[in-house]
């Protein structure tokens, strides 16, 4: 099935760096409409909450840890078949691994500090986007 709507995360870092425009720039550039979009800082329980998913891992704290570090911008993006094509327009979760002309390959540090976030299945997609947007904040 092919999906219509992905959600991202611009993450602290490249906010910090002054790419948030840069980025909403190339997803517009790649066809996505964002149909919803906020900055906000997450709290230490918010950000637990939404990598939930990841508890065990040994990543798991310093990514909470640095989630909540400084603003993120969120977004709901919409596109045919969204979810699959964002995560090629984003690359790699590793930046090293990244393809040239990648979001990741492009505007990120590290495998932490990845520059964005995007979602891996329609499913999850519509989870995370109701996370933070309710109907009345998506158009
Ligand atoms: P994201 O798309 O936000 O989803 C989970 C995040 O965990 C991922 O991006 C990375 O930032 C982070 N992550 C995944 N693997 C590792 C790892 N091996 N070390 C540190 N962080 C990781």
């Amino acid at each position: 099935m092919t999906s219509n709507i992905t959600f991202t995360i611009i993450k602290p870092l490249a906010v910090s760096k002054g790419y948030a425009g840069p980025i909403l720039n190339k997803i517009s550039e790649s066809g996505f409409k964002i149909t919803a979009l906020k900055m906000l800082q997450l709290t230490q329980k918010e950000a637990e909450t939404f990598y939930e998913v990841h508890k065990e891992r040994p990543f798991y704290n310093d990514l909470v840890e640095f989630m909540v570090s400084g603003p993120i911008v969120v977004g709901v993006l919409e596109k045919e078949n969204a979810v699959e094509d964002y995560r090629q327009l984003i690359g790699a979760t590793d930046p090293a691994k990244a393809e040239e002309g990648t979001i990741r390959k492009l505007y990120a540090d590290s495998v932490q500090a990845n520059a964005v976030h995007g979602s891996d299945s329609d499913e999850n997609a519509a989870i995370e986007a109701s996370f933070f947007f309710s109907a009345s904040d998506r158009f």
